[in-house]
């Protein structure tokens, strides 16, 4: 007996750092929280649904479906825009006014107004659009019941945080004490998986061409030519790498200023209801700084890592291929008939519909570009230069890893 009961002593401790060294990391628990449905009000729906990592981080079914918008955890409720990726949106930097340009910069979302990952994150659970769930306390006892992620476990080990502590969920009792910390946790744990190299691989074709370790084809290398020359795609979609904020590390190109600008995208009326969107004008805290309405109609510079895999494209989701994107940024002012809507047969061919939003519509730097036939060709077979997965399909070494951006 006695014997056993040392030989328990002795395992547990050899046993003991093991498991300290096992303790779950922020971003694993923002992984499991990640991928389960479980945190939405029917089960059915994760971020990873609407952000996936097969697919660029977007919705797939809004390449295939006619609507372009995503189902919610209640299918008959959609929102009224596409989803943009969740990939590289940790190096937008906060949202912010840049004096010297003159432009609002940053922040998450097509209109900026989330500006963190962690902050953007809180909510998807509680749109009714998406997860539809009806309050904070809600969410947290189905982590606090689940067994399938260990949900107690984990925020033990991250956050010190007790979920069992939390009694059960009431739709009517006021909210206990410790909820509204459990849920701002959970978003941060979600916000640092977003910065993993799941979703900052940097390893396309396009980075080892940067690196010297591969040529470009002739097409891709002709179309890099357009896009920061004749295409004028360089002036928003920065192709240079960036300074990090250590101020000595290199980030390699994002392919976005992180800015604002009305393209004048037709409205797309597949969307349920057909909606107008505003924009970054459209939010109450700049509509109020902006009594001339000049950021109506502007979204942000999305970036085009991986485009290839995101169809369809624009904040509504009205172009469904990057010939037509690409078709349209050259001749928006060029094609002399006007479309009906998006419907129109002649749409991209004959006729472009008006623009969505008529103000502030960018006529400097597209809308006319010139561009023949073979040059729009090249310019999309340089964008498919941008997708993830290049380097170890192709049996490269990884390059070496730009620093993560800081934690908010
Ligand atoms: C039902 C589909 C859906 C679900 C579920 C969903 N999202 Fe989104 N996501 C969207 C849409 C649509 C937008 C754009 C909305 C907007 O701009 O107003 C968006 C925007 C974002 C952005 C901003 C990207 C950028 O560059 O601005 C991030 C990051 C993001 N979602 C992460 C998440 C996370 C994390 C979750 C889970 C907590 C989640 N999403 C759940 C549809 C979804
Ligand atoms: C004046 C700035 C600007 C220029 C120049 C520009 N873009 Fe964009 N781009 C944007 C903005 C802003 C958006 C998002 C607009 C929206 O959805 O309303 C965007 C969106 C896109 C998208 C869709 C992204 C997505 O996630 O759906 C693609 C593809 C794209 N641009 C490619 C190009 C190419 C190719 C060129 C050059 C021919 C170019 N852009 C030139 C600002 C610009």
């Amino acid at each position: 007996m006695k014997k056993r009961l040392t030989l328990l002593v002795l395992s547990s401790l050899i046993l003991l750092p093991a498991f300290t060294l096992a303790a779950t990391t922020t971003a694993e628990l923002g992984e499991a929280l990640y991928f389960d449905e479980n945190l939405s009000f029917n089960g059915n729906q994760s971020c990873a649904t609407c952000h996936d990592p097969d697919f660029g981080f977007v919705d797939p079914d809004n390449a295939t479906n006619l609507t372009p918008v995503s189902d919610g955890s209640f299918p008959a409720l959609t929102g009224g825009l596409n989803a943009p990726s969740a990939a590289y949106a940790s190096f937008s930097p906060f949202f912010h006014w840049n004096g010297v340009d003159g432009l609002f910069v940053g922040g998450q979302f097509w209109n900026g107004r989330a500006n963190s990952l962690a902050e953007q994150a809180a909510g998807p659970f509680l749109n009714p659009v998406e997860m539809a769930m009806p309050d904070k306390w809600s969410v947290v006892e189905r982590l606090r019941v689940s067994v399938s992620p260990d949900y107690q476990t984990m925020f033990m080990d991250v956050y010190g945080l007790d979920l069992s502590l939390i009694y059960p969920y009431s739709a009517l009792a006021p909210i206990p004490p410790g909820v509204l910390e459990i849920y701002d946790r959970m978003a941060e744990a979600i916000g640092e998986f977003e910065k993993t190299q799941l979703f900052s691989p940097f390893d396309s074709k396009f980075d080892y061409f940067l690196a010297g370790m591969t040529d470009l084809s002739k097409a891709e290398a002709k179309g890099l030519k357009v896009f920061t020359k004749g295409g004028k795609c360089a002036l928003c979609h920065l192709p240079d790498p960036t300074l990090a904020p250590d101020g000595v590390s290199q980030i390699p190109p994002l392919f976005t200023d992180f800015t604002y600008d009305n393209l004048g995208l037709p409205q797309n009326v597949n969307i349920p209801g057909s909606p107008v969107d505003p924009g970054l004008g459209g939010r109450l805290d700049i509509a109020a700084l902006d009594p001339a309405g000049l950021q109506l109609g502007k979204h942000k510079v999305m970036t085009l890592r991986n485009i290839e895999l995101t169809p369809p494209y624009g904040h509504n989701g009205v172009f469904k291929t990057l010939d037509e994107i690409v078709h349209f940024y050259n001749t928006r002012d060029v094609l002399l008939e006007v479309c009906a809507d998006n419907n129109d047969p002649g749409f991209g061919i004959t006729c472009w519909p008006v623009p969505e939003v008529p103000l502030n519509v960018n006529i400097v730097e597209l809308g006319n570009l010139m561009l023949d036939a073979q040059q729009e060709a090249d310019l999309v077979a340089f964008l498919k230069t941008l997708t993830d997965g290049w380097g170890p399909a192709n049996g490269m070494p990884p390059l070496p890893r730009p620093p993560m951006p800081p934690s908010p």
